[in-house]
């Protein structure tokens, strides 16, 4: 599916680019280009990082 309609940018590529490390919306638009326009987009994008990066997040409970 694709997410930014500007640069053809998918879901899955930006999601690529969330578990290569990309942690802001900037990143992502350095990365792939998408939001870089119409900017309608980086609501989504800001969503799917903040789905996405919770999985990073190494676990600060465990002994
Ligand atoms: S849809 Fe992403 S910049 Fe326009």
């Amino acid at each position: 599916m694709l997410v930014c309609i500007c640069k053809g940018v998918s879901d899955r590529r930006i999601t690529e680019e969330i578990r290569r490390g990309a942690c802001t919306v900037r990143q992502i638009q350095e990365c792939c280009q998408a939001g870089t326009d119409c900017k309608s987009c980086v609501r989504q994008i800001r969503q799917m990082l903040t789905t996405h990066s919770h999985a990073h997040q190494p676990a600060t409970d465990s002994p």
